[in-house]
């Protein structure tokens, strides 16, 4: 029998956990946590992504500040309001929703960000800290899969894990973090030779590419975990309708695996479940040291 890693409902109990920690908070601080989401341009997926945390914020009553920027916005303009936020005492989230217009440096703005106050994980002292095992604000997609394949209590401890992909945002704090579970970690990438070679021999299977379709039967060890991090948006030609796909082959793979996450409803709502957990997390240092 394959067991569906359930991204949607494990999130849903995070969300619940942290409602009652944010009204907590609220008696006790008088304030609730602050996230601000940082969007330039008008990329409609993005907009997307950024609705859907913020709803995500109200839902358990974490008060959220949107700033949303024309695409011709510049880099003084947008380091100068990430400053302000670093100083704003409301704030103890700030995200730059990525990807950025080509004529923004992103690296060189989440750099700007106070770490203490990095919803995302991405700054390099936290990307440092999860180096060296140390504890901070972790990256939110691979955190989410973490947390996922510990609900399940997937073993993890000895063995083989291979990564597909090696992006800062997913692949290698993904890497990192199977690695601190004691998996044996291997990465691939677009200039992997035999792909098939490598994910035949994976226990645990993590898929951050975006292409849909990549992963199909052939390629994947009977019993492995599958872990599908790709968003891929497909239109169907025939109707014009578009839906949502992993990098899986879903209906041919989800048969011989021992537990495999769907899209959606998989690590998505668990991306926005670890981004909660981490404004909550800055707030509660922040304000109870
Ligand atoms: N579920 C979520 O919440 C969530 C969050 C973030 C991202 N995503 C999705 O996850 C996917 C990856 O995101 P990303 O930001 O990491 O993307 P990205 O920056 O484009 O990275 C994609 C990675 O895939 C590698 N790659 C390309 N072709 C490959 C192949 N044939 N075999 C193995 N590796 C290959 C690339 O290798 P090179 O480095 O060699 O080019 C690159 O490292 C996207 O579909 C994105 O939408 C989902």
């Amino acid at each position: 029998m394959t067991q569906t890693l359930d991204g949607k409902a494990l999130a849903e109990k995070i969300q619940t956990q942290l409602t009652a920690q944010v009204t907590e908070g609220l008696t006790q601080w008088g304030r609730p946590p602050g996230l601000a989401v940082l969007m330039v341009g008008d990329n409609p997926a993005s907009a997307a992504y950024v609705r859907n945390k913020e709803r995500a914020c109200t839902k358990v009553g974490i008060a959220s500040f949107g700033h949303h920027f024309p695409a011709q916005t510049s880099q003084a303009e947008l380091i100068a309001v990430i400053h302000e936020l670093n100083a704003d005492d409301r704030v103890d989230g700030i995200l730059v929703q990525l990807p950025l217009p080509p004529h923004l440096n992103a690296v060189a703005l989440l750099h700007e960000i106070d770490p203490d106050k990095d919803a995302d994980g991405l700054h390099p002292l936290n990307m440092g800290r999860l180096m060296r095992d140390e504890q901070g604000l972790r990256s939110c997609t691979p955190a989410g899969v973490m947390r996922l394949l510990k609900e399940y209590e997937i073993p993890l401890m000895g063995k083989d894990a291979l990564v597909m992909g090696r992006s800062i945002l997913v692949g290698k704090p993904m890497a990192l973090m199977l690695l601190a579970a004691d998996a044996t970690v291997q990465i691939a990438h677009h200039k992997t030779q035999d792909l098939a070679r490598l994910t035949r021999g994976a226990d645990i299977l993590v898929s951050a590419v975006g292409k849909p379709g990549l992963i199909t039967a052939e390629m994947v060890k009977p019993g492995a975990v599958v872990v599908d991090v790709g968003i891929n948006r497909v239109v169907n030609l025939d109707t014009g309708k578009a839906r949502l796909v992993g990098d899986v082959d879903y209906e041919s793979v989800a048969p011989l695996a021992s537990a495999i996450t769907p899209v959606p409803g998989g690590i998505g709502p668990m991306t926005v479940a670890m981004l909660l957990e981490n404004t909550v997390l800055s707030y509660q240092q922040r304000l109870g040291g």
